[in-house]
């Protein structure tokens, strides 16, 4: 590896350098230095500089209560203020503040100016049904400006949205109401990707018809396709008719720093996923610093994050960032390949996109599709406006990395490989554009603040060049406070007691013995990632053992997937004697639905093992480890002299 990252060392240009808000590593060290001088004192520069307070604060960090910390504690602000109306106040209400481009190709403009009124409208649609600062609305829409106006009119107000992702199933969607008790759902008639209008509003029904949901008063339905749509008297009302009737101003409501933002829900290694929350002045004051030094965000860029609102990426680096700093962006609907594998490149084209971040699994895709296909090769587009390409989600591997720099960069853009987590609200470990020396397949160095280290097992220092635990020493402004509603959780989940108060972020991860550039290893938990989507191995579990008709006994382990990064693979014994040929497929068919209805179809597995048990310790204990070799394909090489059963190993390695 340390020879490998030595002799692929990529320097920022000089194009990248000049102007660079942090331009070269002296600068990058300046800021390390100040935070490890007095980190609070810098994170209440940051705070001060970034942030418009409508009271400041006196004091940066509250640790008395560790981990529950508190940044900015008696400061107050508002988060869609701070995004919206300081720009306008400073002379910007005509800039373009969303870009957004719709699924059949349709492009709308909406000015910092025209975003505020529409927030606002929202804002006072929710205060007209007695919507108030510390409700909770969830927010289940596709990729819209109606989104985007939906999360901000809920923090112009003070209440806590929880954006749900588009794709995930009714019972996922009732599992996060009811966790939420939510006052209201905020939806569209219709979603419309890749060409097919899908459903919104009806799993909102089905949601809430599956019960628990008794918190929900209202359904707002933002009307996309005009589809015709059952709506229930006195519970749902249109968006349209209800902010019709609105003004566009609305008085802020001034919360306080620590006021929770929004909760989002995210997969944990047991069952439940979990509400993660995040608060108001540190999380904002995160969102804005690194979408300004890690993009190198200026004011005449063109910003574009690929992500959906459903996921952190979208909260951070579409509704939240980018605006808290006056930026304009590309809000896309869609879906890469629709109508072609050369739509990423065509709307760079388009919008003169200058920044442009996405996932390696869509890099992933599209290299093949451009392999297989001429016209939708990159080198068809003129992406000369491009200056900063970014990655998030997943290790994007150094071929990847080679092909996105050489085929969509030119060789001139940075890539900043932006490791980060849902709890992390932004950033934690990437290069900044214009000081950074890249390696491919390595996220590089802190982001200024930030004490991430590699610890043991007992929370001491492991040197460079071994592998360990990946930690955050100090607690930093955009952490996740708790987990809604089981602080319990979130401290085991977070700061288990063997790790000295470091915050655990569940990552294994390698410093290069020569650079210390870091390079994140993958989950030490039961927790995959799939397409840059976090999935829980017990979630997908669980959902295969509530076909209570099917299924006896079920366990999932991951393994690597060219495209996906890693892919879902089930081992599952039936009620019923162990499926063959034509039937395994059907039943392996039947249950792949099955757990798209359980939690959506991004949990579906890619593969489904059928075995007459499976393999077990004489305890009774699963062995997982076993099954990874298996799913990967690999010779069983592990010692399974304590196996119950070693011969159900040869059956569970026949795929069907
Ligand atoms: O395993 C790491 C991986 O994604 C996890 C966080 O997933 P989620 O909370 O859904 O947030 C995704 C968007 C920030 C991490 O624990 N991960 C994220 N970014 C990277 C990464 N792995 C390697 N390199 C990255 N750049």
């Amino acid at each position: 590896m340390s020879e490998n990252q030595e002799s692929k060392l990529y320097e920022p240009s000089a194009a990248a350098r000049e102007g660079a808000h942090v331009s070269g590593m002296a600068a990058y060290q300046r800021l390390v230095d100040e935070a490890e001088a007095d980190h609070a004192a810098y994170w209440a520069r940051l705070a001060r500089e970034f942030i418009t307070w409508k009271q400041p604060f006196t004091q940066a960090l509250d640790d008395a209560n560790a981990p529950f910390f508190k940044w900015f504690q008696d400061g107050t602000l508002n988060a869609s203020y701070n995004c919206l109306d300081r720009h306008i106040e400073a002379g910007k209400g005509d800039k373009t503040a969303l870009i957004f481009e719709a699924d059949g190709g349709e492009v709308t403009r909406t000015s910092y100016k025209e975003l505020l009124a529409r927030t606002c409208r929202i804002a006072n649609g929710l205060k007209s049904l007695g919507v108030k600062k510390g409700d909770r609305v969830v927010i289940y829409i596709s990729m819209s400006v109606d989104g985007v106006a939906a999360m901000q009119a809920c923090a112009r107000i003070g209440a806590t949205h929880s954006v749900v992702f588009g794709g995930f199933s009714a019972q996922s969607l009732r599992d996060r109401i009811e966790d939420t008790g939510a006052v209201a759902v905020i939806t569209a008639d219709q979603q419309v990707r890749g060409g097919k209008h899908l459903p919104l509003k009806a799993i909102v029904d089905e949601a809430l018809a599956l019960g628990g949901c008794d918190s929900v008063k209202n359904v707002l339905v933002v009307r996309r396709t005009g589809a015709e749509l059952p709506m229930t008297a006195g519970r749902d009302l249109w968006m349209h008719e209800l902010t019709a009737q609105q003004a566009d101003a609305c008085e802020p409501e001034w919360v306080e720093a620590e006021h929770p933002l929004f909760l989002l829900y995210t997969s944990g290694s047991t069952g439940k996923p979990k509400g993660v929350q995040h608060s108001t002045g540190g999380y904002l004051l995160h969102a804005a610093l690194t979408t300004k030094w890690t993009f190198d965000l200026k004011d005449d860029d063109i910003f574009w994050c690929t992500a959906d609102i459903g996921w952190v990426t979208g909260h951070s680096y579409i509704t939240y960032g980018p605006l808290a700093l006056g930026g304009t962006e590309v809000v896309f609907e869609g879906v890469p390949t629709y109508p072609d594998a050369g739509r990423f490149w065509k709307m760079i084209q388009d919008h003169k996109v200058t920044i442009f971040y996405t996932a390696p699994t869509a890099i992933r895709s599209l290299i093949k599709a451009a392999e297989g296909n001429e016209a939708v090769h990159p080198r068809r587009y003129d992406l000369s406006s491009l200056r900063i390409l970014g990655s998030v989600g997943e290790p994007i591997n150094p071929a990847a990395w080679e092909w996105y720099h050489a085929n969509i960069g030119g060789g001139r853009c940075p890539i900043v490989d932006t490791f980060w987590q849902t709890e992390t609200g932004g950033h934690m470990i990437t290069p900044l554009p214009g000081a950074t020396p890249l390696v491919p397949g390595s996220c590089t160095l802190p982001f200024p603040g930030i004490t991430a280290a590699i610890v043991d097992e007992t929370g001491n220092d492991v040197p460079n060049g071994q592998g360990g635990i990946l930690v955050v020493k100090k607690p930093w402004p955009s952490m996740i406070r708790t987990i809604w509603g089981d602080p319990e959780r979130f401290k085991k989940s977070y700061y288990p007691p063997e790790l000295k108060g470091y915050y655990l972020a569940g990552d294994g991860a390698i410093r290069d013995a020569h650079t210390g550039y870091f390079t994140i290893t993958g989950r030490i938990d039961d927790v995959l990632n799939v397409s840059g989507h976090r999935m829980g191995t017990m979630e997908i579990e669980s959902a295969l053992v509530s076909c209570t008709e099917l299924v006896a006994e079920a366990a999932v382990v991951g393994r690597p997937d060219d495209t996906t990064g890693e892919a879902i693979c089930a081992f599952v014994v039936l009620k019923r004697p162990r499926p063959t040929g034509e039937e395994a497929k059907k039943i392996a068919a039947e249950l792949r639905n099955w757990v798209g209805r359980e939690i959506g179809p991004i949990a579906k597995p890619k593969d489904i093992r059928f075995g007459d048990n499976l393999p077990k310790t004489r305890s009774g204990k699963i062995m997982r480890r076993l099954l990874r070799s298996i799913a990967k394909g690999e010779a069983i090489t592990q010692d399974t002299s304590t196996l119950e059963n070693p011969a159900i190993l040869d059956q569970l390695s026949e795929t069907n």
